[in-house]
Parts: C-alpha cells; structure tokens; sequence
C-alpha cells in the first residue's frame, strides 16, 4: 500500500484560506502522484469539497457524532458527513480526549463512520505523564481495544489508527522514527489479536509534530504506513514537500 499523507488542518485556517489550501493540495496530488487526505473545519468542508473535486485529494473531518439524527445541539452526524462526499473522519483525537472524549465514545465514532462508508482514522497515544511511567504500552492497547473491538475491518471496510503519542502534538519535538515503529510493531501484534485476518486491511500512521524536515524518517520505516500531520499540514509549500516525500517512500 502507498503511504498516506493525511493533514489535519485542526482550528488554523478561516473557510477562505481551507479553500486555496485544498487547492494547493490537489495540485500537489497530481504533480507528486501522493495519496492525500485533507480534513478542515466543519465549517469549510462544503467549499473544500468543491475545491477538491476531481483531484485525487480525499475530503476528511476532524470528528463526528454516532447518531443520524435528534436532540443533539451542537453535534454534526456520519450521514451528513457522508453526504458531503467525507471519505475519513479522525476520531479519538487527543485534543478531544482532553476535553472529555471516552474511549465508549470513540468507539461509538469509530463505528458510526463506518456504517456509513467511511473510514474512520482512529486516535491513540499515551500523554507525557503515561510515558514517563511506563505505561504507554498498557495506554496505547488499551485504547485500540476500547475503539476496535467488534469493528471486523475488511479491505472494503478499511480502519486506519494513527499513533499520536500527546507529548509529541504540538511541542515541535516528535517521537524518535525507532521509537515510533516499536510502538507500531506493538498495535500491530494488538491488531491481530483483535481483527484478526482483518489487520492486513489496517494502515497505521504516526502523529506529532511531523514536519518536511523529519517526516523521511517515518516514510523510511516498514511499519510506518503514513503520516497525520497537524501545523506543518496548514502550510501549502510543507504539505506539498510531505507529499512529494510520502510518494516516494
Ligand atoms: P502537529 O503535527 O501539529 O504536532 O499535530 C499532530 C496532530 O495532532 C495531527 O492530528
């Protein structure tokens, strides 16, 4: 499988801005050859959606509700999601778990995202304080098993998790690539005892503070399928140098 390249554009950009952006984006597609995913705001992703049409740039979201419908103020539904031509939507994200995210609740998201179609990229990551005391195995299979239990991923139903350890978020200090690929190799061994057969189907992507400067070290690496990248994803030349790099790989 290519390696992805997935920019998750968090609170950094105004509509008008996602737009060039996305624009940026499928022309630097189609010159790299990259596959790419881009998730703006809820806000923007009617125009991004336009934007992107008829490139190979798919349209992503930053999070979602597991109900179709009701008296849920505030909430955006996987229908609507899907009906926007959302192909991935991010759920578990540490910047959600801080405030408040179950891992019952990203599990919920995980698997409404998948009833309708779409792929969900699955969150998981220890925080500074897990790490510093030895739990960031326990921390990162716990997580996996909480939101992939019962999800049965298939080539035709794909999952994607994305390992986001929270020290790395943010901080302009990401994970050591070795270090990294150990914990990968740990998710992948859990995802065979979870999904069985269906871990083949799994593409697991690393998380924090990746940037054009770094992001060949994790390209480089076997069990490294790809890349979720948050700042460095807003910026179109960055993005474009990720791709090119991702396409490569
Ligand atoms: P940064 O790349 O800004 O560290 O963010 C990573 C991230 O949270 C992607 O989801």
């Amino acid at each position: 499988m290519p390696k992805l390249f997935a920019g998750n554009w968090k609170l950094y950009l105004t509509d008008e801005a996602s737009v060039a952006l996305a624009r940026a984006y499928g022309e630097a597609a189609r010159e790299t050859g990259a596959e790419a995913v881009a998730a703006p705001s809820f806000t923007a992703l009617v125009r991004v959606a336009a934007a992107l049409a008829g490139t190979e740039v798919a349209l992503g979201a930053q999070d979602v509700y597991w109900e179709d419908a009701g008296a849920h103020t505030g909430e955006v539904s996987p229908a609507a999601l899907s009906a926007l031509g959302v192909r991935y939507v991010i759920v578990g994200h540490s910047e959600r778990r801080a405030m408040g995210e179950t891992d019952e609740a990203v599990a919920r998201k995980a698997a409404a995202v998948l009833a309708h179609g779409m792929t969900p990229i699955v969150c998981v990551g220890e925080t500074e304080e897990e790490k510093d005391a030895d739990r960031r195995e326990e921390v990162v299979r716990s997580q996996l098993r909480a939101a992939l239990d019962g999800l049965h991923p298939t080539s035709e139903r794909p999952v994607i998790v994305a390992y986001e350890p929270r020290w790395a978020i943010g901080t302009g200090v990401p994970c050591e690539p070795e270090e990294a690929a150990a914990v990968h190799r740990l998710i992948r061994r859990e995802l065979e005892v979870l999904v069985g057969e269906g871990t083949a189907s799994v593409r697991v992507l690393y998380g924090g503070s990746v940037d054009p400067s770094n992001v060949g070290g994790f390209l480089a690496r076997p069990e490294i399928d790809g890349v979720l990248v948050g700042g460095a994803s807003a910026d179109a030349g960055k993005a474009k140098a990720m791709m090119a790099m991702a396409a490569e790989a």
